[in-house]
């Protein structure tokens, strides 16, 4: 009989791990039936539906339809709705991916309900424990049955918070969210959206900005917004800044929408809608530099060997600064300056891939479950 599995997509950098794995699953269709929840933590078109499109994913076969709210209050929704889905679909397994609230729901849910969870990108830790993202991480660790790491260190951080009884139920694989990279690059070689905003390759920085710390205080996301219409000046280079809607909506409350006025009239500052996954990495390939606080984009400009300047003073992926083109800046004016000045004066930052970082990983998980996690006792 095949088994089901529920893979669990919530909010924007969930999408683009979970298309590999759904794809690869398809391969074995005979053991297994693999559907994708969708939460609808995210839900505006340019932050969901657009990723299913560029992903070429089907329709989630369930909605639970969630939305936004506070963090108890969203969490709490994804459990009342996502344990009906689990009761009445009994599957063998759910995939959770990432550090959204999410992943912590759906886990905790499974997991009273004695649902076997693998977590993909398990074991990334910033050590801040300031950031919603880092107790999802432990909390979601501490909870799953199978870790798939991307980086070294991700298996590190798990031995050390008790996984060593365990540790064969860890699994260094690689990074889903490359394989959809490598998915998704030939779309972005042919996309438009350069000619679209008049851009010539190598000759504009692209920005994303949505971490708490930097968007949630006026001071902070003021000074931010100062510095990407001071490089169209300073360094005559344009800034594409796709603005992610927490953004916008703080830009809002904050009263800083007259600054953001006057910003967009800054000769070569783009304030553009968030992109679809292919338009995006059409912009990153053909970047001079990445600022930003995203997680994925720190990986996928690794990969792509874009200069990458990341607007924190942690990172939960370190593999991207030793190995990879990633700088961590202190999100203050200054040293934002002086990491731009060594980007486009000094010699570039040497970077490698991290190892498996080669748009198998989700081949790897799925041989994985299939050929081990679903012949542990919890499937006998
Ligand atoms: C969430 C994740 C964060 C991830 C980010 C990716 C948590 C705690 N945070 O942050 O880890 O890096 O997604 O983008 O899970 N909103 C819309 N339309 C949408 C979605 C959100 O307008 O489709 C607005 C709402 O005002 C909402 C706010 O954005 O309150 C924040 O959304 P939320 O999902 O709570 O957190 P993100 O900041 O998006
Ligand atoms: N991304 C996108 N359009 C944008 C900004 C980001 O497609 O306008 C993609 C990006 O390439 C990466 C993912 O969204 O694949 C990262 O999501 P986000 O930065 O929202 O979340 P984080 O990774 O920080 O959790």
């Amino acid at each position: 009989m095949t088994k089901s599995i529920l893979s669990v997509v919530g909010a924007r950098p969930n999408f683009m791990k979970v298309a590999p794995l759904h794809r690869a699953f398809a391969a074995h269709s005979d053991r297994v039936r693999h559907s994708i929840v969708h939460t609808g933590q995210h839900y505006d078109a340019a932050m969901s539906d657009a990723f299913f499109r560029d992903l070429q994913m089907p329709e989630p076969a369930f909605f639970l339809g969630v939305g936004s709210g506070g963090h108890a209050e969203q969490t709490a929704r994804v459990m009342v709705e996502f344990e009906k889905v689990c009761l009445a679909e009994q599957p063998a397994m759910i995939i959770v991916v990432g550090d959204v609230n999410s992943t912590i729901a759906c886990t905790l849910t499974a997991k009273k309900l004695d649902i076997p969870v693998a977590h993909v990108e398990a074991g990334l830790r910033s050590f801040d424990r300031t950031m919603p993202e880092e107790l999802n991480r432990i909390a979601t660790d501490a909870l799953c049955d199978f870790a798939f790491v991307t980086e070294q260190s991700g298996v590190d951080n798990l031995l050390r918070e008790g996984w060593s009884s365990r540790a064969d139920n860890i699994f260094l694989v690689g990074n889903t969210m490359i394989d959809s990279l490598h998915f998704a690059l030939p779309a972005a070689r042919e996309s438009s959206v350069l000619a679209q905003h008049r851009l010539k390759p190598s000759t504009y920085v692209l920005a994303t900005l949505h971490r708490p710390s930097n968007v949630d205080e006026p001071t902070q996301l003021r000074a931010l917004l100062e510095i990407l219409a001071e490089v169209t000046q300073t360094y005559h280079r344009d800034v594409v800044f796709p603005v992610h809607p927490r953004t916008r909506k703080n830009i809002e409350r904050f009263g800083l929408a007259g600054l953001f006025d006057l910003v967009t009239s800054a000769k070569g500052l783009h304030l553009l809608e968030p992109q679809g996954y292919i338009d995006f990495l059409a912009l990153m390939m053909h970047a001079d530099v990445v600022l930003t606080d995203s997680g994925g984009v720190q990986e996928e400009t690794t990969a792509l060997g874009v200069p990458c300047l990341t607007l924190r003073t942690t990172t939960e992926r370190p593999v991207t600064c030793t190995l990879g083109t990633n700088v961590l800046v202190r999100p203050v004016p200054n040293a934002i300056r002086n990491a731009l000045q060594s980007v486009f004066t000094e010699s570039r930052k040497s970077a490698t891939l991290p190892p498996l970082w080669d748009g198998k990983a989700a081949e790897r998980i799925t041989t994985t479950i299939l050929n081990t996690c679903l012949s542990t006792s919890f499937f006998s």
